[in-house]
């Protein structure tokens, strides 16, 4: 095993480089603290590892993603997110006897409880649905307690994501003042949540297939992404052994910020705006490159990605292909394409290695198929769920799994005497 050294206040320490299975290193600095009594400080986490994982690998460098060693794009054009679920959170694709159960279970756990129904009751028409999707996640605890043998901890992760599909559809339905449709044990995940979405029960609905094949190509998509900013938080809550749903509750509010799942909705609402305002590109590069304007492009930019994104790449071609197949023609298609290309040839996103990253081109499918702007992050949370509780999972198994509790470098006043309030200037 090689090692690293350290010479701090003139005397060196020595720690263990851990080894990844792609050959990343990690310098092991478990024992620094009580060795030099120093810490790290790495405000915003970019070189430091909490965990190791067997779940996700990204090369950021060569925009590598591959879940369980099997690459996005193989996954993408051959799996059905429910298989990808699995695979995510029980490390093997599951054979047709497992996948048939999985997909069984996936449909009989898709109902809520009656009294959740009166939770929608209370939120205003113009609740934001990521504000629903959290609260009720959270509340799914009061009804389904903590497990504590494997059996019941698969069975509340079923009934987690069979019931969030359900959760974010009733909560659209809410929103537009329609009657809520309740799953058919007949259709797909997919299916299911669409039909949820869009029929009525005054007339028949047909799932199109090409919403279903996009629909299941998007979660697939938004399925894992090691160790982001949801999913450390979930991993974070859940260190103190909070329970399943309330650690998931928590990683679905990380991702609501626009830096991370946010950026779906604000990405269109960006690309509305520049067609309002003529469509005139290189002033939104231009104010993208202001420090002073507060303007980013959303979409665009990574920590780990500094070349491209495949997820973007296959996003982009299966924009096109859907909004045709579809018989939709949507300007935002062209505005991001044009965006996209004025702002790779712009010597600013070269030299920063701002790439289009997987929320440039999802909202404009999402439109496609009918889901409203404010839905978006809503889609990425059901697409991020099987890899946030194949996290959780890992993480309960981990015998060395402790509490996370970073420490920081004190900046404020030093000691000084209290004064009372009369003397206070
Ligand atoms: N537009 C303009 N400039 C940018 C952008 C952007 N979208 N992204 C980064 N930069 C600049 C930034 O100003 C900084 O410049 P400088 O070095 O001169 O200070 C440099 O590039 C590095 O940016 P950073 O903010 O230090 O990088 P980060 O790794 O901390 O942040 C990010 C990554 C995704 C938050 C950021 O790129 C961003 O805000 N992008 C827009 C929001 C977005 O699309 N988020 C979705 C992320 S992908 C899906 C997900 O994970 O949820």
């Amino acid at each position: 095993m090689s090692t690293a050294k350290l010479i701090l206040d003139g005397r060196e320490y020595e720690f263990p480089v851990v080894m990844g299975s792609e050959d990343e290193k990690g310098i092991d600095i478990s024992s620094l603290r009580s060795g030099t009594t120093a810490i790290t400080l790495d405000p915003g986490y970019g070189n430091t590892g909490s965990c190791v994982s067997d779940i996700t690998f990204i090369d950021g460098e060569r925009g590598i993603l591959r879940y369980r060693g099997y690459p996005i794009d193989q996954v993408a054009q051959q799996a059905d997110f429910v298989e990808v679920a699995y695979l995510l959170i029980y490390g093997t694709l599951p054979n047709q006897r497992e996948f048939a159960a999985f997909k069984q279970q996936l449909t009989y756990h898709s109902l809520l409880h009656e009294d959740m129904k009166k939770f929608f009751e209370g939120y205003p028409p113009t609740a934001h649905p990521m504000a629903i999707l959290s609260s009720m996640v959270a509340s799914l605890s009061a009804y389904y307690p903590s497990a504590d043998t494997e059996q019941n901890i698969d069975l509340n992760i079923v009934r987690l994501i069979a019931k969030a599909k359900t959760i974010a559809a009733f909560s659209y339905k809410k929103t537009i003042g329609q009657p809520f449709m309740y799953p058919r044990n007949e259709l797909d995940y997919c299916s299911n949540f669409l039909h949820m979405m869009f029929a009525v029960p005054s007339e028949p609905y047909t799932v199109p297939p090409v919403t279903r094949e996009a629909l299941n190509l998007l979660l697939i998509l938004h399925a894992d992404h090691e160790q982001n900013c949801s999913t450390s938080t979930m991993r974070m809550v859940s260190s103190s052994k909070a329970n399943l749903f309330a650690s998931i509750a928590a990683g679905i509010c990380a991702l609501w910020g626009p830096r991370h799942g946010g950026a779906n909705q604000k990405v269109i609402e960006m690309l509305e705006m520049i067609r309002r305002d003529g469509s005139d590109y290189e002033k939104y590069v231009g104010l993208a490159k202001d420090k002073d304007s507060n303007f980013r492009l959303m979409g665009f930019g990574h920590r780990v990605y500094k070349n491209f994104d495949s997820r973007a790449t296959i996003l982009k071609a299966t924009a096109a292909k859907v909004l045709a197949q579809l018989g939709v023609q949507d300007p935002l298609l062209d505005i991001a394409k044009k965006l996209e290309e004025v702002a790779l040839s712009d010597e600013f996103f070269i030299d920063k290695k701002l790439y289009p990253n997987v929320d440039f081109y999802s909202g404009i499918i999402y439109r496609a198929l009918g889901i409203p702007t404010h839905m978006f992050t809503v889609m990425f949370a059901l697409g991020r769920l099987p890899g946030w509780i194949a996290h959780w999972r890992e993480m309960r198994q981990d015998p060395k799994n402790k509490i996370n509790r970073p420490r920081q470098i004190y900046t404020g006043e030093t000691e000084r005497d209290f004064v009372p309030l009369d003397q206070r200037a």
